[in-house]
Order: structure tokens, then sequence, then C-alpha cells
């Protein structure tokens, strides 16, 4: 169901309106003082990803990146153990590796996969990150065992939500203590707006006084055009999901793909958490293009689909991690993070199935 907006006290307009205003008149206004701190516009758009997200609090931050920096900035002390898998996110990694390991944090990463990151949680763990579904190559971690395993030793879970969403998986229901969205993907909707969020029901003010001193705080601007994209995002998730389903089936059997990495395939290894985990496919897909096709051609060659380095609008996007989003890794790292040249990831939009495919189809013949 669509959640509705709250109206506003002013002209009680159905859409909840947009304050552009740095400051506020404070002989009337107790509450709210600088939109840095706290802005109407925000607070809405907080209110209703925490009904999303089934959590007490959500907080708003100007990207993904400032809300995964700020939620472990906010949560970590020097000398605490952060364990963490080699294949989230490029910056995320860069983050823990090079900045958060000078400010005295102790940092495990450990090999991909849920059953390497249960052994690191065992040995000691006092903050646990982990994606999900990772990006690139959507493997799907099995957040009620790591959830559940945290808890046992008292350990502070951090998921990384953003491929999943919180259409297909809700972390909170498996005990998550901190759920991250970057919502310039799925969320938004509309490669419009960049704006992250954490999410969840303890160690909330804390998080939040330390965005307010740090200040990745969201524009009011942005704020509204995710609070658009959350009228929507069911519909766009079930619509983008079943046509991904489909094209990951078309990619199996084409003869030019060599793997296709996609949860809700019958030869994934993930397939038996897919179905416990996710309440549906998952909108995107990534794969291998033939070791004799020409990656930049395939990509130059495609008509409908865009190549960016973006994923979750409402217009198909494709992107070469090796060259774009994990271009600052090094060969080393790509390799032991499955990173390889010929790499796609293609995020579905709400184009036809058919008309995806055809381009596909056409770009492949054409990437010799
Ligand atoms: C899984 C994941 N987390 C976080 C981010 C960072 O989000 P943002 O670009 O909004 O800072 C991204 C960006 O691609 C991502 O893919």
């Amino acid at each position: 169901m669509p959640i509705k907006d709250r109206f506003d006290d002013h002209a009680h307009s159905l859409s909840f309106p947009v304050f552009f205003t740095s400051s506020y008149d404070s002989r009337k206004d107790r509450k709210y003082r600088y939109s840095r701190e706290l802005n109407p516009t925000v607070e809405e758009l907080s209110r209703q990803l925490s009904l999303l997200e089934n959590t007490e609090r959500s907080i708003c931050f100007s990207s993904g990146m400032g809300a995964i920096t700020g939620t472990i900035l906010a949560l970590a002390k020097p000398g605490d153990k952060l364990v963490m898998p080699t294949d989230v996110f490029g910056r995320t990694y860069l983050f823990a590796k090079n900045f958060l390991t000078k400010f005295g944090i102790n940092v495990k990463f450990v090999e991909p996969g849920t059953d390497s990151l249960l052994g690191a949680v065992e040995e000691h763990a006092d903050i646990v990150f982990f994606e999900s579904l990772s990006n690139p190559l959507l493997r799907l971690y099995d957040v009620d065992r790591i959830c559940r395993k945290a808890s046992d030793i008292g350990a502070i879970t951090i998921v990384d939500n953003t491929l999943a969403t919180p259409i297909l998986l809700k972390p909170s229901l498996y005990g998550c203590d901190i759920i991250i969205e970057s919502l310039s993907k799925f969320i938004g909707g509309h490669n419009n707006a960049i704006g992250g969020s954490a999410s969840g029901s303890l160690m909330m003010d804390t998080i939040d006084e330390n965005r307010r001193s740090l200040g990745s705080s969201m524009d009011p601007m942005s704020a509204y055009l995710f609070i658009l994209g959350l009228k929507t995002i069911d519909l766009r998730i079930k619509r983008s999901s079943e046509t991904a389903k489909a094209i990951a089936r078309f990619l199996n059997e084409n003869n030019f793909v060599s793997k296709v990495y996609y949860p809700g395939l019958s030869d994934n290894s993930d397939n038996i958490s897919a179905k416990t985990l996710l309440n549906g496919s998952p909108p995107i897909v990534s794969f291998l293009l033939d070791e004799g096709k020409d990656v930049q051609k395939f990509m130059e060659s495609l008509r409908i689909i865009t190549p960016a380095n973006t994923m979750g609008g409402s217009n198909s996007t494709i992107s070469n991690p090796y060259t774009m989003s994990h271009r600052n890794l090094s060969e080393d790292e790509k390799l032991r993070l499955g990173i390889t040249k010929n790499l796609m990831r293609l995020s579905v939009g709400l184009e036809d199935l058919d008309q995806i495919i055809q381009d596909l189809e056409q770009a492949i013949k054409y990437a010799q």
C-alpha cells in the first residue's frame, strides 16, 4: 500500500511541501532551528522510510556513503573490531581500509560469503557490516544467521540493503540493528537525486547527533524527490524484478554469455536462501560476456540500455564494474573479488522485456 504524505499544518496540501529554508523564526519554533539539523521535508521522508523499513526511526543523509560513514563513525570507537567481507561497494571498502584504520579501528576483512563472515564473527566482533545482496556479483548473505550470531556475542549489525531494497528484504525482521540504503538507486527510482538513510530502533540519537556534527545532511529538494519515489517503489520493483528474472534466463542460455549471477536462477548456489529471504527476484542481473566479445563495443552498441555509473532508475542502465565503479581498486583486489574485465551489471528498468532482450541481442552481435 503506498504510504500517504502527512498533511502540512499550513495549507493541508496532499503532497508534502518542500521547505526551502536554511533557518526558522526562533521566537516561534524551538523544534526547527537550522536545516542542517532538521528540515520538515527531510523529516517527512524519514518518517515514511521508517514505515517502509519497519524500524522506529530513519535518519537521512546527503548520500548513501554519507549514511555508511556517518553510521560507522557514530558507533565505532578506537580499539573496536569491525568485521566486513571484501565484496562490499568499492567506496565502502576504501573507507574501511584507508580511513577507519587511521583512527584506531581494527578492520578485519573476510572472504566473501555467509560462512566466512560467520566464522570471523564467532572469533570476535564489535561491529559487523555487510551487504544483504552484494554489488555487483549479487551474492545473497544470510541476514538471519549473521544477525543471530552477532546478537549472541553482543556485536552491532549494519546491513547495506541497497540492492535488495526494503521491498524484497526487511533486515529489521531478522534483528539487524542498522539498515543502510543508498536512496540514489531504487528508492529514488528516477536517477535524479543522491541520498542515503540509516534506519533502526536503537542508537539512533547517537547517529543523528553525529550527522548534525559531520554535516552530511540531506537537502529538502532531494527529500521531496525521494518521497515521490517511495510512492511507486513497490510497483517498480515488482515490474523490474519480473523482467530481470526473464532476462537472467535469456542470458543463461545465450552462447556469448559465459556466466550469469542471479539469486533466482536454479543453478545458483544461493538459491535456497534466495527463496527463504527474498520476497521476489532482484531487479539486477550481472553476467560475464564471452571473452571473445569486446565490452566497450558492446556498451557502445546498446540503444535502449544506457551505460551509466548507477542503477535503480526507471530506464535500464548497465555498467562494467572493472572500468567504472571498481576502477580505484588494485588489479589484485579486483581479481580477488571476481571483478573481471568482461563483467557486466544490468539494472533493469520499466521497459518491455522484448525491447531489452532485443537490445542485448543486437549489442552482443556487434561486439566483435
Ligand atoms: C551497495 C551500495 N551501497 C552504497 C552506495 C553508495 O551510495 P551513494 O552513491 O548514494 O553514496 C552504493 C553506490 O553505488 C552502492 O551500490
